[in-house]
């Protein structure tokens, strides 16, 4: 990591029906509250597959029961340690997403992470990273997403300014219509359909692009 990246925190005002958010990487603190939210979706095929995709899966080798996320406190505790060496090597930038609680705290309200799209190096020797995010259950409907995501592009491209990084890469699933309206809102526009391509992504997908310059206005 360069001096100076190691623990950015991102402050995003409240807007709205969207609460203020905190944005930082993720601590050993959070290991119960990521273990509960992922324990959520995950328990059959994960949190992130589509429909589509679960049935392909299912065929798979390991079928339903191969995992794409933490599925207990050890497991969790795990995930923690990838992200943790993932921004000690600056490969994986992987940001907990933080909202004001009732009673004065921080309850978790999701995740944002970036890799580099060829999954190799540290993030800012390639020309295209790529961003991934979730949002807690009780969390969704309110515009979190799209303005963690907002605030992590941002982030990355003033962090990395001056470097080869070019743009950053929105993949989802075409049966994930809530994640093509995070890219909408998040200033990523549509660029083109990813056929599927197993092993590697197993339904069709949408590529949407940001480069430098954001290309809608901040919501
Ligand atoms: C996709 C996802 C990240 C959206 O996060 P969010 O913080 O709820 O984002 P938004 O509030 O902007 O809602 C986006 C869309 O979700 C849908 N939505 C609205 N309320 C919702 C709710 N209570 N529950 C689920 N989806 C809802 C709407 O289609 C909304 O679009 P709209 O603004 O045009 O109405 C979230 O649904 C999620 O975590 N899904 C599972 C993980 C995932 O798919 N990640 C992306 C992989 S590419």
């Amino acid at each position: 990591m360069t001096d100076g990246l190691s623990f950015p925190e991102l402050c995003v005002p409240a807007v709205s029906r969207r609460p203020a958010l905190i944005l930082r990487p993720w601590r050993a603190a959070d290991i119960p509250a990521l273990a509960a939210e992922m324990s959520r979706e995950y328990p059959t095929a994960g949190m992130w597959p589509g429909p589509d995709e679960r049935q392909a899966r299912a065929a798979l080798p390991g079928g339903a029961r191969s995992r794409t996320g933490p599925a207990g406190e050890r497991a969790a505790a795990r995930w923690l340690v990838s992200q943790d060496r993932g921004w000690r090597d600056g490969d994986r930038l992987s940001f907990a997403v933080l909202r004001a609680d009732d009673a004065g705290g921080c309850v978790l309200a999701g995740n944002v992470g970036l890799k580099n799209r060829e999954q190799t190096g540290r993030i800012g020797e390639r020309e295209t990273a790529e961003i991934g995010y979730w949002t807690a259950v009780a969390a969704r409907g309110r515009g979190i997403a799209p303005a963690a995501v907002r605030a992590v592009t941002d982030w990355v491209f003033d962090a990395f300014a001056g470097t080869t990084l070019r743009q950053i890469m929105l993949v989802h699933d075409v049966a994930n219509p809530a994640s093509c309206r995070v890219a909408e809102k998040a200033g990523y526009p549509f660029r083109e359909l990813s056929p599927a391509n197993p092993p590697h992504w197993l339904t069709d997908g949408h590529i949407h692009v940001r480069g430098r310059r954001a290309e809608s206005q901040p919501l």
